[in-house]
This record gives C-alpha cells, structure tokens and sequence, in this order.
C-alpha cells in the first residue's frame, strides 16, 4: 500500500494560533502521517493559544484516525517580522502581550529548536499579516505595503534561511499563497497581493538556492478560501466562498482546511521527492476559471455593460 510516512521526520510548523486555519490543519496531517511537530505561534496570542489547547478547547480538532489527540512537541513564540533581537522595536519590546516572551525573533526561534532538537525534516510557513489589507493598493501606505510584504513573505525567506542549516538533506519546506497574487482579487488590498506574488517568486528562487545548498525542496500551495481567523478579519470570505461553490470547476464544494492538510503532507513527504519550485493549486480547479459562471450578464442577449 502507497501510504504517506513522516515516521521519524519532525516539522517546525509557523503560524498556529487556533484550530480553524490552514497551519493546524497541516500541523495535524503532519501528526496523522506520523511526523513529530514544533509550532511557532505569534507571540501576542501564544498565551491565549496555550491556555485553549490546555482547557481542551481544541480537543475535538485535534481527534486523529486512531482516536488519539494530535500532540504538539513543544510551542515556540515566534514574530516571524523580526529577524534578530536588535530588530524588535522599543514599543513592541514593551508591549504587554510581548513583555514576558523571549527569544521571539526567528534566529533565536531556530536556534533554540538546534538546541532543544538539532535538526527537522520539514518546514511550513502558514503566517500572513497586512495591516493595511482593507485598503485599495491606490490607497495603501509604503509603511503598510513594506509591513504586508515583511511579515508574510520575507519572513518565508528569513525563515528557511535560518532552519535551512539544520533540515536534514531530503529536507522540505512549503508556504500558502493565494490567487490573488495573479488576478485580481478586489478586497484582497494593503499589499497582500503583492506579498503572495513576491512568495510565488521566492518560492522558485528558494527551490533552486535551498535545492543545491541543503537539497531542500521547496513548494507553495494556492489555496481555496477557508473561513480562518485571518480571512475573517479581511471581512469579505463568505462571499469568496460562495463565488467558488458557485464558479469552480468541482462547484458546490467546501475547501476543507483537512484538504489543505493532505497535499501539505503529501508534498513534505519523499513521495514528493521530484517536486521543487512549484506553485500547486488547492482550490477546487478555481485558477483555471477565466468566466464567473453564475454572473447575471451571461443570462442576457446583449450585455449590462453595454
Ligand atoms: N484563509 C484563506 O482563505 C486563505 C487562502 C489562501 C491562502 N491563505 C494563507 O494561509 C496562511 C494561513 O492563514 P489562515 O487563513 O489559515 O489564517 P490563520 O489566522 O489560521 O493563520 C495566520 C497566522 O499567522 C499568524 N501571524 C500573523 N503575523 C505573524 C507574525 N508576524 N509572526 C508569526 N505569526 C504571525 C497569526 O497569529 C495566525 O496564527 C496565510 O499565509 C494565508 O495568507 C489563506
């Protein structure tokens, strides 16, 4: 039988605060294929995460196949928008919520799972954050295009730059992007397009440079639109899913984040051994669309527009 096997691999998985985005349901399929897993949550939320994960807030997410509850091996706080301590400005440093963490900053992340663990197998980059994500490109700030950009696509780089020397050779890494990066997505603003845009790119330059210097490989998926925290924020997912149950090429179909989760596995695991710099479309077959089906103008002999 062809089964996915990370039996013996451990994952570094950024960007779990809760149990309803894309990093869970991937660190939990990591889990289910037997993979030790790391987490790095956003340090402003890493105490409320913990504290619902202790309650059991999260334990009906967390049932796998054998009945067993998914385990985290160890939480890391992690602000994926610095590098290095010096970097932390002096008013995040001070903030309440980031007052009693230390060594947040991904160098010191990375340097403590080299100490803690010595080397991983896998790294997943499931973090985005525009601050300025509601506004128009026309309308954005270079400091909230700059933050967009920083936050969800440099630290990608940053952060195989750091774990890079310790994965193992055959090691492999993967980032969620979003079509918005190559059509249009009005709402999708602040720069976040461009940061998934510059993640698709990266993710062709990393595969070459982490290929020939670790034999890291490295992939992005494009994912459908899931109802997580992060997209709740954006304000308009429940439209973005009723226009891909209504346009796809598979229509009326949720996007499971546990679909997310499988392909994840599967392009992390050796089955995917030949796959490196690639862009893979989890999305019911939407990027293939270049007509909505359900628009009203098709229903018309002459168009509306006219
Ligand atoms: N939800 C969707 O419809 C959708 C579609 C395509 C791609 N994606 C991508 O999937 C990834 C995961 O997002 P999600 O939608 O599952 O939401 P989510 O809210 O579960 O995940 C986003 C995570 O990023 C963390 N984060 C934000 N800034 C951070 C920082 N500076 N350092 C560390 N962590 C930080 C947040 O705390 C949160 O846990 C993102 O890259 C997102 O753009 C989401």
């Amino acid at each position: 039988m062809l089964t996915i096997n990370l039996k013996g691999k451990r994952a570094f998985v950024a960007g779990v605060g809760d149990d309803q985005g894309y990093g869970f349901a991937i660190a939990k399929a990591l889990a289910e294929a037997g993979a030790e897993v790391l987490i790095g949550t956003w340090t402003p939320i890493l105490k409320i995460f913990t504290h619902s994960w202790s309650m059991g807030k999260f334990d009906e997410s967390r049932r796998l196949s054998d009945g067993t509850l998914f385990e985290i091996k160890k939480v890391y706080a992690l602000d994926a928008a610095y590098d290095k301590p010096e970097d932390v400005p002096q008013e995040i440093r001070e903030n309440k919520r980031y007052l009693e963490a230390v060594g947040y900053t991904i160098s010191e992340v990375a340097a403590a799972v080299e100490r803690d663990f010595g080397t991983i197998d896998i790294l997943v980059h499931a973090l985005a954050n525009g601050p300025e994500v509601k506004k128009p490109l026309l309308e954005t700030s270079r400091a909230g295009y700059l933050a967009a950009l920083s936050s969800s696509s440099y630290s990608f780089v940053s952060l195989l730059a750091h774990f890079g020397p310790i994965m193992k050779d055959g090691g492999s890494a993967i980032s969620l992007t979003y079509i918005a990066s190559e059509r249009v997505i009005p709402g999708y603003g602040g720069g976040m397009s461009s940061a998934k845009a510059a993640l698709e790119s990266d993710t062709r330059v990393l595969a070459a440079e982490a290929g020939t210097k670790w034999g890291t490989r490295v992939n992005v998926i494009s994912a459908g639109p899931l109802r997580s925290r992060a997209a709740r924020a954006i304000g308009f997912i429940d439209s973005m899913i009723a226009y891909s149950k209504c346009n796809a090429p598979l229509p009326n179909k949720d996007i499971t984040a546990e679909e997310i989760g499988q392909t994840a596995a599967f392009l992390l695991s050796p089955l995917a051994s030949a796959i490196t710099g690639v862009t893979l479309y989890v999305d019911n077959g939407m990027h293939a669309m270049g007509l909505a089906v359900d628009s009203p103008s098709l229903a018309l002999e002459t168009t509306a527009c006219t």
